[in-house]
């Protein structure tokens, strides 16, 4: 940690939501040539969400949202910036950041959308921490949201089985230095966006006849590449995350790594020597959720009581881009600053309400 910084960032609630309707791998034998057998022993996911017909991305993360700062007890006028992960926005524009900042009422907030897929939640994290740090923010409300299942395409067995819907959320709020987010670190490499992208439907390729029957809005991935390189630069950046918070994986309470597949975890796990009651996990139930996986699973391990305050925690994900990053959180939502003229955990009805404070 910087000796020089002033202020800290600390997650003092986190929220998620999921939708209703489940799409299990025997759903699927129905619609591809696979198995519940084959998709449990190369993924670990038995069962993944679909969100409803009419039911939005934005829908999702604004429902996660809600649940995070009600936990956080602040309102949605504390919130000062509101980032959201996602490479499945409602549309291209306006970004979901806006749409969820109308849906949920927080009309102090400046938007910004994050499109760095399964890493989303992490890289959020680097720029919120950056702002409060710097001052130019006390309150980030800080999304991760994905509706997969609208850009998969279930003639492929490859995708298909894979993805599901979602969303979490984690509120940060300006703390004293040294506690709460300890680092975190980033990376990415640009040549290898083509092993898992959406090739049509951008500026580049935008939608015509021919990529809509080309199923060129679909996900194409090239998982087995994708696989090898996840092991290895979560491995590295989960070392380099601990290394610049100066703690070593041996103090690590819990893992909440990205569930993309339950071998790519357990690899990552077992090169950084952490024992498997230490690696949470739900990919079982939900699938891969991109940028929506960690924060959800973050929020399950916060209510279940996994964590305590000032158990140390490691986040990692890697993802589309590609991209990848960890962090090194010292659990200590009591470390926030209150609210000015205000005692912590008085607004809660205003939350529930949607009412203004
Ligand atoms: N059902 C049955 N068979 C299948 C299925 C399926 N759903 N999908 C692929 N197969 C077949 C393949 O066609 C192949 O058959 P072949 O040997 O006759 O050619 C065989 O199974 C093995 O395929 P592989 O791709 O080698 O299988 P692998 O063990 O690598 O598992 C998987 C594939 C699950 C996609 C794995 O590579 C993976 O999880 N990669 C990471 C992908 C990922 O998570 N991407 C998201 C973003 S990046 C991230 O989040 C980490």
């Amino acid at each position: 940690m910087p000796k020089t910084t002033l202020r800290g960032a600390t997650i003092v609630g986190t929220g998620s939501a999921l939708p209703e309707r489940i799409l299990s791998n025997f759903d699927l034998e129905k619609m591809v040539e696979t198995s519940d057998e084959w998709i449990v022993t190369r993924t670990g996911i038995r069962e993944r969400r679909m969100v409803a017909e009419g039911q939005d991305n934005s829908d999702l993360a604004a429902a996660a949202a809600l649940k995070a700062l009600e936990a956080a007890g602040l309102t949605v006028q504390d919130v000062d910036h509101i980032f959201v992960g996602t490479v499945t926005p409602d549309r291209i524009l306006p970004s979901m950041a806006c749409t969820v900042q109308q849906k949920i009422g927080a009309s102090h907030a400046a938007c910004l959308d994050i499109n760095a897929a399964c890493s989303g939640f992490l890289y959020g994290l680097q720029i919120g921490q950056s702002l409060i740090q710097s001052g130019a923010s006390d309150t980030v409300l800080l999304i991760g949201a994905e509706t997969l299942t609208r850009i998969i395409d279930f003639e492929d067995r490859n995708t298909c089985v894979l993805f599901g819907d979602g969303a979490g959320a984690a509120v940060l709020r300006v703390c004293d230095p040294g506690t709460g987010v300890l680092s975190v670190k980033l990376g990415a490499d640009g040549g290898q966006g083509d092993m898992l992208t959406v090739p049509a439907g951008g500026s580049e390729r935008p939608a015509t006849h021919e990529t809509v029957s080309a199923r060129d809005h679909f996900i194409k991935m090239r998982g087995n590449e994708l696989f090898k390189y996840a092991v290895r630069a979560m491995e590295q950046i989960s070392r380099d995350a601990l290394t610049k918070a100066g703690r070593s994986a041996e103090e690590l309470v819990a893992l909440i790594p990205h569930q993309a597949n339950q071998r790519i975890i357990d690899a990552t796990a077992d090169r950084l020597g952490i024992p498997k009651d230490k690696v949470m996990m739900n990919i079982e139930r939900y699938g891969n959720t991109s940028a929506a996986s960690v924060p959800i699973l973050l929020d399950e391990v916060v209510r279940a009581g996994r964590i305590k305050d000032m158990d140390l925690i490691e986040l990692v994900a890697f993802g589309g881009g590609v991209t990848w990053g960890a962090a090194v959180i010292e659990w200590n939502p009591k470390a926030a600053r209150p609210i000015e003229g205000r005692e912590a955990k008085s607004s809660i009805a205003a939350v529930k309400t949607g009412a203004p404070a």
